[in-house]
């Protein structure tokens, strides 16, 4: 995989991953020496048939890989630092702050007894500091910009 030949710093750099699960039939590698880059304000689409590899991408970028998963080589750069090299805390600190994830399924990420609203607002009192009241309100205005009607 290539693509967003990014500037000089790009804001996520992916070299070289190569990520394999345990399986009782052995292991299967899911990615072998996947290289791309994304410079800041940069969409990158990864496009692929079920089974290729897309979601384990995007598991390995936000240290979210399964139990059975091994990263065998390579590096993942945010802003010029090797994620694997933070400390969880910092890593911690990152995800849902400067990268995020919307996963495939809102029956499964999202929590059916919270309503959507905290959701949204949760990583602004985690992340920014926020009051749930200041937070609830932004969170209020993001649903809006996305079109839902009556998000209150
Ligand atoms: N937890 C897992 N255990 C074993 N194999 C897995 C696991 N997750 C994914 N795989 C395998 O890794 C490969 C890539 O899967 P995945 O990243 O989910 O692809 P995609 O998102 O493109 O459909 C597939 O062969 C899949 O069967
Ligand atoms: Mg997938």
């Amino acid at each position: 995989m290539s693509g967003g030949e990014a500037g000089a710093v790009a804001i996520l750099d992916v070299r070289s991953l190569t990520v394999s699960y345990a399986t009782r039939a052995g292991r299967v590698f899911a990615l072998r020496d996947v290289s791309f880059a994304i410079a800041s304000g940069e969409t990158l689409a990864l496009v692929g048939e079920s089974g290729s590899g897309k979601s384990t991408i995007a598991l390995a970028i936000m240290d979210l890989l399964s139990r059975e998963a091994t990263l065998n080589s390579g590096t993942i750069a945010f802003a010029g630092r090797d994620l694997a090299r933070l400390t969880a805390a910092r890593r911690h600190a990152l995800r849902g702050d400067r990268i995020g994830i919307v996963f495939q399924d809102p029956f499964t990420s999202l929590n059916p007894s919270l309503p959507v609203g905290l959701q949204v607002a949760e990583p602004l009192v985690f992340h920014r500091g926020m009051s749930p009241a200041a937070a609830f309100v932004k969170a209020l205005a993001a649903l809006a910009e996305v079109g839902l009607p009556q998000p209150a």
